[in-house]
């Protein structure tokens, strides 16, 4: 079976695409390719391009509903990256909406201004082969979810120069607790 060679660029269409696109080059430091009043072809990396956005005609409807799209995930080199895309992403006055010890990943999850879902992780393991068997292991197999983290904290300990294997470990506790507070 033919198989993709890699997974290349995400467009986004948006009633106010100058809006949309904003965020996205501020998040992600993006090199403009081409842009017009309409559109905008842009990459944060060798490839020729990441993201495009486009505008879509007409005003917003009144009540748009909440974007079908749950999230597009980026996956950091280290845990110090994810922290400094965390603190840069502050500065810029974007929090995440939820952080997660999912247990391949440790994943931050932002909202763009149109309401779509972009994840920022890191891999817990330094192979895929070793991700794909957590996902089949019983611990993943009885919580999908893994439990919250809260990133201030993540933040503080990457300063303090605690090991990233220490900050990231599976807390199985507090997935357990967690998968005890949804099911009550
Ligand atoms: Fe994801």
């Amino acid at each position: 079976m033919p198989k993709p060679l890699r997974f290349a660029h995400a467009v986004l269409q948006s009633y106010d695409m100058p809006r949309l696109f904003a965020w996205y080059k501020d998040a992600f430091e993006l090199e403009v390719l081409a842009q017009n009043e309409r559109a905008a072809i842009c990459t944060y990396d060798e490839e020729h391009h990441r993201f495009a956005f486009t505008q879509m005609p007409g005003e917003a409807p009144a009540e748009r509903q909440k974007s079908p799209l749950k999230h597009l995930a980026y996956a950091y080199g280290s845990l110090d990256d994810l922290v400094a895309q965390y603190r840069k992403m502050k500065g810029l006055g974007s929090l995440p909406v939820e952080c997660v010890n999912h247990g391949p990943t440790l994943s931050f999850y932002y909202e763009d201004p149109d309401g779509n879902g972009v994840e920022f992780f890191v891999d817990r393991f330094a192979t895929m082969d070793e991700s794909k068997a957590y996902l089949a292991s019983a611990s993943f197999q009885k919580n999908l979810f893994g439990y919250y983290v809260d990133p201030e904290l993540v933040a503080a300990q990457v300063d303090q120069g605690v090991p990233a294997a220490q900050i990231m470990a599976y807390d199985q506790q507090a997935a357990d607790d967690f998968m005890k507070a949804r099911a009550s």
